[in-house]
């Protein structure tokens, strides 16, 4: 099957209101937790993503129930420490980086030796930065040093608690540690650079003892484990990750206006919102509300002309993690040098993006100074593309893939863009979604 698109035209005016897939950092921190707590736990809205299918059908290999029906998603926990599975048992995390890290964290009591792989792109990550915390637990990891997948793990039925310092800025890594400390009597301490939030709002709101001491850059986080969790039902946000692109084609294009409903806007993972807005994207957020700790509003955003450069602060970094690759492409179309930096953590995600990034703005006719932590874009307010562009996408990167979209329905030229399946791992209605633009009802 062709799994390319082709695009030669940029996208006509609309002015409509649309609704974005589930958020998936809330959506696998969903099903790992239902997993941990003792009853049956229902999802609505849950994201039906590859990444969350593997974290669904991992959990079924450990032996828990999961049952899909239309609008819902339903887990059996029995508690923690629960999991029931056979010898030498393989799980899969696909493409994930998130779920291959956090399940690390609940397997440190694993009796049974088990292996963790992931497809090509998750082979190439770093997993020591959960394999070295997750090891002072107890557990034990094969290989046991600069550790990729395919990795083995064997947990210990003696467990201590840690005090570990995150300094990475990783969400991933912090949350892998905080699943390990669930499932651990006694106190976790973890001081952890700043990063998105999700796992301390979701253990507030199962009333896991957790104290969290803010500071400027970082938190203090002190979690009390072995305590049973009861099951929970939550209905996911949309993903401001997925939201970002349809802000990015909006502002680039001509006389539009969008509406995007009940966005997860946690203020840790809105800087692609702070950035664009100092840029001069004209964004509003609007009708705010308060969902089980997370913050939640429609994002209203109109096509922007005057765009100026940014000299992007790093302080926003972790909170814009996922969206640089499109805020890049803003930043090609602003006016001025725009510098971004102490960025080298985008070359360890899906694919190096950092590196990627700039090559696909090159081949836009971009200028771009690169280094392997930072990037410096010549902006062209006048850009019109009128070459071929083929996007050959090696890893499969879903973000590569969704931010060369929106570049050719915005900048013209003649693009071919491969490996469009790869949205399935995290905005599988990205394609209907941008058909749908002219034919919604208006706002
Ligand atoms: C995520 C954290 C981030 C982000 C990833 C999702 C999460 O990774 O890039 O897409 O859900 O915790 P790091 O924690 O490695 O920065």
């Amino acid at each position: 099957m062709n799994n390319s698109i082709k695009i030669n035209k940029k996208i006509k005016p609309y002015n409509t209101k649309i609704i974005i897939d589930g958020d998936k950092s809330l959506s696998i921190r969903w099903v790992l937790l239902a997993s941990q707590a003792i009853g049956k736990s229902k999802a609505y809205k849950l994201l039906k993503s590859e990444d969350v299918m593997s974290a669904i059908i991992c959990l079924k290999k450990l032996g828990v129930k999961v049952k899909i029906k239309d609008n819902y998603c339903e887990i059996i926990g029995r508690g923690l420490n629960s999991y029931n599975y056979k010898n030498n048992l393989i799980l899969n995390a696909g493409n994930s980086g998130t779920l291959g890290r956090l399940i690390l964290g609940l397997l440190v009591h694993s009796k049974k030796k088990i292996k963790l792989v992931g497809d090509k792109s998750l082979s190439k990550r770093d997993f020591s930065r959960v394999t070295e915390p997750l090891k002072k637990f107890g557990a034990t990891f094969y290989p046991n040093k600069n550790v990729k997948l395919p990795l083995s793990v064997i947990g210990s039925k003696f467990t201590k608690p840690i005090n570990y310092v995150e300094d990475r800025g990783s969400a991933q890594c912090k949350s892998s540690i905080m699943l390990a400390a669930l499932n651990t009597p006694g106190i976790t301490s973890i001081k952890a650079k700043k990063s998105r939030n999700h796992t301390e709002l979701l253990f507030k709101y199962l009333k896991v003892p957790i104290k969290i001491k803010k500071g400027t850059k970082y938190d203090f986080i002190k979690i009390e484990g072995g305590k049973e969790i009861k099951s929970f039902n939550y209905t996911i946000p949309a993903d401001i990750s997925s939201s970002a692109f349809f802000i990015v084609l909006t502002a680039l294009s001509n006389n539009s206006k969008l509406l995007i409903k009940n966005v997860n806007i946690n203020t840790s993972r809105t800087g692609i919102i702070t950035i664009l807005k100092k840029m001069g994207v004209k964004i509003i957020t609007k009708n705010k509300k308060k969902y089980k700790g997370e913050n939640v509003a429609d994002i209203f955003v109109k096509s922007s002309k005057n765009l100026k450069a940014i000299n992007c602060p790093s302080y926003l970094n972790t909170s814009a993690i996922d969206e640089f690759l499109i805020i890049f492409l803003v930043a090609s179309k602003a006016k001025g040098v725009s510098y971004f930096k102490n960025l080298s953590e985008l070359n360890q995600k899906e694919s190096p993006r950092l590196k990627l990034g700039s090559k696909i703005l090159n081949m836009m006719g971009i200028k771009t100074e690169l280094t392997n932590h930072s990037i410096k874009i010549y902006g062209n307010p006048k850009l019109k593309i009128t070459n071929s562009i083929e996007i050959k996408n090696y890893l499969k990167d879903h973000r590569i893939f969704m931010m060369s979209t929106i570049a050719a329905l915005t900048c013209g030229g003649k693009w071919e863009i491969h490996d469009k399946d790869s949205v399935n791992t995290s905005f599988p209605s990205f394609l209907k979604v941008i058909s749908q633009l002219n034919k919604n009802e208006k706002i």
